[in-house]
């Protein structure tokens, strides 16, 4: 296995928006970030991935993006940008950006061209099309409800949108696109970030004969996989983006990549592909949808969850590299979603983190995560700020009648705004967020829990993460080695263990919060064993048999 540095860092993701606002205008900016990279640098972490932070009008938090070579004027100046780059690379730490090039804004310079005319220089930017019969071009179904295509007046032309109507799709089949996204990247590049993590990426090629989706009997639309996904020339694209631009620096790329299979993944991050370093999967983050998706909460097994994880660790084990999460900004909080946000806040909290920490692949934590903020449940649809929770609630509620309770309470498992509540800095007013009105409400138990609370608490969260990173930086066998399931079957425990060279690292996790009984399988030798983390004192390490507490968690080193 080839040693890189990015597959020996943890990347801490920032939101910025929610992160931390210097000026008092209630939305995070860059000055905010300046403000607390020692508390990152104390925390540990070695990359930070920071949401977009481009001009946007907003219709999607900075995912429609109007000007890629410019901040977006809530969040400062590019000389701003300039001094966060330069005082992070002065800490050690990196700094890698969203990069959203599937769509823009539909305030882009060159959206606003394209729609001029018909025969205006970047009309083929974007993808137009006839309608049929005053319908839209075919069935699909957007991702934030509605059909994919927005008719315009001025041309009578439709325009594909896999987002809002306010994020048009590029045209990846045009060179000059290419071209543009990729001089773009390298100015970028040449500031001197350290990489991408790039947006949707599996989906900027389309099938070109814009099929109809397969449709389920009362859905509204069409299925849009099958045509937008992975779609036929993404792997050319890829391979074109590498040679013109990623193979050209020393920088990580990792894509975010809904709908794949391993084998896909293989093409995408195998480490001859040259395309990128690793992707996101989803496929543990849909454990329990129905037939609303998302707002359908149908639960899961553990051996579901351990056996969609264990196939990820064991397809990219000698080929390619997993990235490691449980939070992001699109994401419930998994304290409140895997572990036990109540009774058991602290101990689960620890728990997810070492279970994800000790397995082969870059960790990323959510800004929060390393202090276990939790989902939100307020009360009103109108507190609510993200477009995909928003448009469902009127597609669900307002037109198809759901129950407002069940949906509120949906929203609650799973609205992206659990993620995007203000980081909570401290007990003060609006968690030390802000000195002005958030752009949304914080979670009201900041009050208790908060970073200032964490950082001197030695048995705080904060703490147990610091820990969990300065373990990778120690034990090679962290990041390299190979990882197995154990205990396969149980639905309360679980175990994995991690070999290298003459070591075995066993990872022990009891997920319910009842006492459960743990007994290593008898080819582990147990011998010359050493307890490197664990969220209880322990005082008995007869690994034959462990009565484990509510979430408890150990890690043993042990010789082989
Ligand atoms: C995925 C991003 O993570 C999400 O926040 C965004 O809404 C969509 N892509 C569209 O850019």
């Amino acid at each position: 296995m080839n040693k890189k540095w990015w597959k020996e860092s943890v990347v801490y993701q920032i939101y910025p928006r929610s992160f931390k606002d210097s000026n008092g205008d209630g939305i995070g900016d860059l000055k905010g970030i300046i403000e607390k990279l020692d508390y990152l640098k104390e925390l540990g972490i070695d990359v930070i991935w920071l949401s977009p932070i481009y001009k946007s009008p907003n219709d999607d938090n900075g995912y429609d993006i109007s000007d890629y070579r410019d901040i977006m004027d809530e969040f400062g100046s590019l000389e701003d940008f300039d001094v966060l780059l330069d005082e992070a690379h002065k800490r050690n730490i990196k700094i890698i950006m969203d990069l959203v090039v599937n769509h823009t804004s539909d305030e882009h310079r060159w959206f606003i061209e394209s729609k001029k005319s018909v025969d205006n220089k970047f009309r083929d930017y974007y993808v137009w099309k006839n309608g049929k019969d005053g319908q839209p071009p075919n069935n699909w179904g957007s991702f934030f409800s509605g059909s994919t295509w927005e008719y315009d007046e001025e041309t009578e032309m439709y325009y594909l949108h896999l987002f809002s109507k306010k994020q048009p799709d590029l045209n990846w089949e045009n060179n000059e696109v290419r071209n543009s996204v990729y001089d773009m990247m390298k100015w970028w590049l040449d500031k001197g970030i350290d990489g991408f993590r790039m947006d949707v990426i599996n989906m900027i090629s389309k099938v070109q004969t814009f099929p109809d989706g397969p449709k389920e009997e009362n859905a509204s639309y069409g299925d849009i996989v099958p045509y937008a996904i992975n779609g036929p020339r993404v792997h050319e694209f890829l391979k074109e983006m590498h040679k013109e631009v990623l193979s050209k620096y020393d920088i990580m790329t990792v894509g975010e990549t809904p709908a794949v299979s391993p084998e896909d993944v293989l093409k995408y991050a195998g480490e001859n592909e040259e395309e990128l370093n690793m992707v996101f999967h989803f496929e543990h983050m849909d454990l329990g949808f129905g037939p609303e998706g998302k707002w359908s909460n149908l639960g899961f097994k553990l051996t579901e969850l351990k056996g969609i994880l264990t196939k990820w660790q064991k397809a990219l084990e000698n080929d390619g590299w997993n990235s490691l999460y449980w939070d992001n900004h699109d994401q419930p909080r998994a304290v409140s979603r895997f572990g036990n946000d109540k009774e058991y806040w602290l101990e689960s909290a620890k728990m997810l983190g070492t279970c994800l920490h000790m397995m082969k692949g870059t960790p990323y934590i959510f800004q929060g995560e390393e202090i276990g903020m939790t989902n939100v449940a307020f009360d009103n649809i109108e507190d609510y700020r993200d477009i995909e929770t928003l448009n469902s609630y009127e597609e669900l509620v307002e037109k198809k009648g759901k129950n407002k309770e069940e949906m509120m309470q949906a929203i609650h498992d799973r609205s992206r705004d659990n993620a995007r509540t203000p980081m909570q800095w401290d007990d003060s007013e609006n968690a030390g967020f802000t000195l002005g009105e958030p752009w949304i409400k914080v979670n009201p138990n900041y009050i208790n829990i908060n970073a200032k609370a964490q950082i001197d608490d030695k048995d705080s969260i904060f703490n147990y993460y610091k820990k969990l990173i300065s373990i990778r930086k120690e034990y090679p066998i962290v990041v390299y080695g190979r990882y197995d399931l154990i205990l396969e079957e149980s639905e309360k425990i679980y175990a994995y263990t991690r070999t290298l060279d003459n070591e075995k690292l066993l990872v022990i996790c009891n997920f319910t919060e009842k006492e459960t009984l743990f007994q290593t399988p008898s080819d582990i030798n147990t011998n010359s064993q050493k307890l490197i983390i664990s969220n209880y004192d322990v005082f008995n390490h007869d690994l034959t048999n462990i009565v484990l507490r509510p979430y408890e968690t150990r890690v043993y080193l042990l010789q082989i």
